[in-house]
């Protein structure tokens, strides 16, 4: 299996309720390692082009509001198959539809605050982990 990197965010809600070592923890669990990490308030500038394919989802402006609200922990992630594994590991977007046993499914109630991102494909990965660590 090949190895990636991918980008992995707990997000400001993860952050403010103290589940950031919870991610973090089962992510290592799973066996990927933490290749990258910093703790930091997005500004503006930077949600608006992390989330540029949402620009016109009628949430776009509750979204990046919420993603500057506090601290996150973006991480690179290193390990095979990281990108879809960490996915995995998140759950479906909507915590309703998110497995028990995923972040989501067991820590969150509202698709619009959700604990945690990962990147959704390799190009995603490469693009993202450029903005947050290049
Ligand atoms: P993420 O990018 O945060 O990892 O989440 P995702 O790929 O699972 O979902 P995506 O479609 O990329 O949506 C990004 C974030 O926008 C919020 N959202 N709100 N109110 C809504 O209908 C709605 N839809 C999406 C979620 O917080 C989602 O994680
Ligand atoms: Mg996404």
């Amino acid at each position: 299996m090949p190895v990636q990197r991918t980008f992995v965010m707990v997000k400001p809600d993860g952050v403010r309720r103290r589940l950031s070592g919870e991610v973090i923890r089962r992510i290592e669990a799973k066996g990927y390692e933490v290749d990258q990490m910093k703790l930091f308030t997005i500004d503006e500038d930077l949600a608006t082009r992390h989330y540029a394919e949402h620009t016109d989802k009628p949430f776009f402006s509750e979204l990046v509001l919420f993603i500057t609200s506090g601290p996150v922990v973006a991480m690179a992630i290193r390990g095979p198959e990281a990108v879809l594994g960490c996915r995995q590991i998140m759950g479906a977007t909507n915590p309703l539809e998110a497995a028990p046993g995923s972040i989501r499914g067991d820590f969150a109630t509202e698709i619009g605050e959700n604990i945690v991102h990962g990147s959704d494909s390799p190009e995603s990965a490469e693009r993202e982990l450029g903005l947050f660590f290049g």
